[in-house]
């Protein structure tokens, strides 16, 4: 049996759990949901304080950290725009696509892991990879650092993020975007304001949603704090979507694991803010939240939605949309005479 279905026994065992439960929608959904916190969460082994996370910003918005000094973090995850660029995939270095859809930075803090295979363990490990990607910023990591020490006013800033030794190196780097990202939270959500006791933060069609969300089993890998983001799960549990929505060659989690029954596993996307971050899935092939949501019933249930139901469902994840973060631009260090020049 695969791990990776063990939830969906879960939540079986949740269905069939008191009648109570089944009767009090709200008790039933705060079984399974958990609202995110107003305050960002602590990063483990990678202590808060104000001098790193705003360090963290500057890193994040600084497009000097790419070969091109064309291109930033914010580039493919734009802050104010659902932490997405709304592209099918990424234009990286050199105007080359990717071959993966960026899914939002935003509450990426609380998934399990991060990618769409999983294959950074966490947000630390993750800010790593798009510097040194040859079609996405292009850098090395000695890059990274000369770079850094070319732009006088970064040493002080180091310096007070990370006292005590020598400050300026890559792993600093990916620790103090990292703290940033952790920031990139999206509170208050409507379906938040539920978990937290407003029955009438839903209106009767998210209700209605939520209640097929739930009854269909949705909710079996789609559940936690970020609706999603906790667990892995064949994209094609029941019938595998054509090649046009999941182009074969990229068979997520196998790639990650070698592990034959991993061909077409994906993490589960977190479903939070998902009304704002189209087109959807790996592929970025669908850009109707409703036909995403079709697909989903019929890929991973089995179960033909009815539009009625598509639009209830469509609903209640229009609820996930929470505050945004309200960022402002950092003022970046100056380059000198003496700082690394771009690469064309
Ligand atoms: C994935 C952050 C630069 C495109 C991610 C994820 C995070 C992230 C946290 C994982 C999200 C998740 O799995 O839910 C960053 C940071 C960057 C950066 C901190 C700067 C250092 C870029 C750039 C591009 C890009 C410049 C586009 C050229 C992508 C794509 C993925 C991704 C396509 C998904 C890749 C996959 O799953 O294989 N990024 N990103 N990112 N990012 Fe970025
Ligand atoms: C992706 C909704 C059931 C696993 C998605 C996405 C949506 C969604 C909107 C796209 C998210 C994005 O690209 O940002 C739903 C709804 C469901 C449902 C409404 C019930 C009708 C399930 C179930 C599972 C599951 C039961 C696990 C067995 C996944 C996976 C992906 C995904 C693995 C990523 C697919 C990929 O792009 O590779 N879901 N989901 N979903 N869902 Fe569901």
């Amino acid at each position: 049996q695969r791990p990776t279905l063990i939830p969906l026994l879960a939540l079986a065992g949740a269905l069939s759990a008191p009648a109570w439960a089944q009767s009090d929608p709200m008790k039933q959904a705060q079984g399974l949901f958990k609202p995110l916190p107003t305050q960002p969460p602590a990063v483990p082994g990678n202590p808060a304080s104000p001098a790193k996370v705003a360090l963290g910003k500057m890193l994040y918005f600084d497009p000097r950290l790419s070969e091109s000094h064309a291109i930033s973090c914010n580039s493919c995850h734009m802050v104010g725009m659902g932490g997405v660029d709304l592209q099918e995939t990424s234009l990286g270095h050199r105007w080359q696509r990717g071959g993966r859809n960026a899914p939002t930075v935003y509450n990426a803090v609380f998934d399990v892991a991060q990618f769409w295979d999983g294959r950074a363990k966490d947000l630390e490990q993750q800010a790593g990879g798009p510097l040194v990607n040859p079609i996405e910023m292009d850098a090395t990591e000695k890059h990274v650092v000369e770079q850094l020490k070319g732009i006088p006013g970064y040493a002080p800033l180091f310096a007070k993020a990370f006292p005590g030794g020598e400050a300026i190196t890559f792993e600093n780097v990916r620790r103090a975007i990292a703290l940033f990202e952790a920031t990139l939270i999206t509170p208050n959500a409507p379906f938040d304001r539920y978990l937290r006791g407003d029955a009438r933060a839903l209106d009767a069609r998210q209700a209605q949603g939520l209640a097929l969300f739930i009854g269909k089993g949705c909710a079996g890998c789609h559940n936690g704090i970020n609706v999603g983001g906790g667990q892995y799960a064949p994209f094609g549990v029941v019938e595998r979507p054509g090649a046009e929505i999941l182009p074969p060659g990229d068979k997520g989690r196998f790639a990650v694991t070698r592990t034959v029954s991993d061909e077409y596993v994906f993490r589960v996307p977190s479903l939070r803010n998902v009304a704002l971050t189209p087109p959807y899935f790996h592929s970025g092939k669908v850009w109707d939240l409703r036909q995403a949501v079709a697909v989903m019933g019929n890929s991973q249930l089995g179960a033909k939605l009815t539009d009625a139901e598509v639009d209830q469902i469509t609903a209640f994840l229009g609820s996930l949309t929470g505050n945004q973060p309200q960022v402002t631009l950092p003022i970046l260090p100056p380059s000198v005479a003496t700082t690394p020049q771009p690469k064309p």
